[in-house]
């Protein structure tokens, strides 16, 4: 376990480097507790990807075989897509057509729908999908901070090789490189919104994700300064897991006001403690498991997928998740009605968590690691929905990282395939 001591100091140097941007020592210092952090913790390392996710980057004049890694320049990322707005909610409407109203004409149904129209609060800023899916996002080519054998590999190398396209029907495809045998890593994608945001309504549209023994994919957002500017894990599991985990990791004071799910109005069920904060609490976040085996991994893909909103707002964090089949008309239509779309998957209410205290400049995020400290951590484990049976004996390998150095064949369902990503914020 890493020290808390050591955490502190690592805090501390990240709030130095806000200011001393460029300074060698900083960085070198930074790299060295980044370095320890990985070899001395599983429970906080699970999540240092957060920690390192928009502050490291590869450096570029470096060989390709030393992941040295360095904290990234004062400079935050601009806001700088073409579309995206983090700065204001009162930015004006795009051309979404749709957007600002929902009608009762949309084709399909959805038991949470409503009939009349109604106005939407939601502003289509940022929208990813079809042939310009990957415009407005950066590969992040950093090494994997949660300890997975994956080399994330940068935009050009991943569309030469296959791992990212856009398919038949214009859906974005993800995937790890699937070579039969390897000595260490697999190559595989990361990518994060050039834009951030504080506030707004997130919602990802997937047929297919990956899923499968030492197989570790997410979809979450977070701020360039961890835990201080917060992390929300939307979408996580890990192996043969079935049922999402949706967690935050936050600064010391946010808690979940309870750990019932009647009283959080939640679906799924409280599995982490109540207090949020990384650096008290060994990063355990206030994570919460959904009820249904549709919600993730090969039962969500086996159903077509679905959508995942998260709305970040006055309220609260909400995510909620509407399977292929029943999703809300005022979704499809584009003008998102939060309020009527029942009760969320998992919620932490401001009441005991501010929103906007928490989490801050938050970019969207999407990867799939391999092993690492989750995915290994539990490949001996069994008991959790999907995982009745352990990847170890499943396979029959020992651990995580033979079997997936060994088996390319087992990357087949390694693969997000998402229709879009849009990201919404409130009109004025
Ligand atoms: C962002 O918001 C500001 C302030 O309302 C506005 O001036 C600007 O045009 C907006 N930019 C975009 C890209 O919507
Ligand atoms: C892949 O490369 C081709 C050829 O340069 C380009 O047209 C396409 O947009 C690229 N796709 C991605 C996802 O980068
Ligand atoms: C679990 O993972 C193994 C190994 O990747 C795979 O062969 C199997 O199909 C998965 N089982 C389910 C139910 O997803
Ligand atoms: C959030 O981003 C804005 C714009 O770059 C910056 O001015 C602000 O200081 C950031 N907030 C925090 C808490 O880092």
């Amino acid at each position: 376990m890493m020290g808390f001591k050591q955490v502190t100091i690592y805090a501390a140097l990240l709030a130095v480097d806000q200011t001393l941007a460029s300074h060698t020592l900083v960085q070198r210092a930074a790299h060295s507790i980044h370095q320890k952090a990985i070899w001395h913790t599983h429970n906080l390392a699970q999540d240092l990807r957060v920690a390192f996710g928009t502050m490291l980057v590869s450096r570029a004049n470096v060989d390709s075989s030393d992941h040295v890694v360095y904290c990234k320049s004062g400079s935050q990322a601009p806001f700088s897509s073409s579309e995206g707005n983090a700065t204001s909610s009162a930015s004006p409407t795009k051309s979404t057509g749709s957007a600002g109203k929902a009608t009762s004409t949309i084709a399909g149904s959805s038991p949470t729908s409503t009939s009349t129209s109604a106005a939407s609060p939601w502003n289509l800023v940022e929208s990813h999908q079809g042939q310009d899916f990957f415009n407005g996002w950066s590969f992040f080519t950093g090494a994997d901070p949660t300890n997975g054998i994956v080399t994330y590999v940068d935009q050009n190398t991943a569309n030469s090789s296959g791992l990212v396209s856009i398919n038949s029907q214009g859906h974005a495809i993800m995937k790890v490189d699937a070579t039969a045998v390897v000595a260490s890593t697999r190559n595989s994608v990361r990518i994060t919104t050039n834009s951030q945001y504080n506030g707004g309504l997130f919602i990802m549209d997937s047929v297919h994700m990956p899923t499968g023994c030492g197989i570790w994919p997410a979809f979450w957002t977070n701020g360039p300064n961890w835990p201080v500017d917060g992390e929300i894990d939307i979408v996580e599991g890990v192996n043969n897991y079935t049922n999402n985990q949706a967690t935050v990791h936050t600064n010391v004071g946010c808690t979940l006001a309870s750990s019932n799910s009647n009283t959080l109005s939640i679906s799924g069920t409280v599995v982490g403690g109540t207090d949020c904060a990384a650096l008290t609490t060994g990063n355990q976040g206030c994570g919460i498991r959904a009820a249904t085996s549709n919600s993730f991994g090969s039962g969500f893909n086996s159903n077509g997928g679905g959508v995942y909103a998260m709305v970040w707002d006055a309220d609260g964090i909400a995510v909620y998740f509407f399977p292929a089949n029943a999703i809300p008309a005022d979704i499809t239509a584009g003008a998102p009605l939060p309020d009527s779309w029942g009760a969320a998957q998992a919620r932490w209410p401001a009441t005991s968590c501010a929103p906007f205290q928490f989490f801050v400049n938050h970019s969207a995020i999407f990867d799939t690691t391999l092993c690492g400290d989750w995915a290994s951590g539990v490949w001996s484990s069994s008991g959790l929905p999907g995982q009745e049976q352990s990847c170890a004996a499943r396979t029959g390998v020992s651990t995580c990282e033979a079997f997936v150095r060994a088996n390319g064949a087992s990357m087949s369902e390694a693969y997000w395939e998402i229709r879009s990503v849009k990201i919404y914020q409130t009109q004025s």
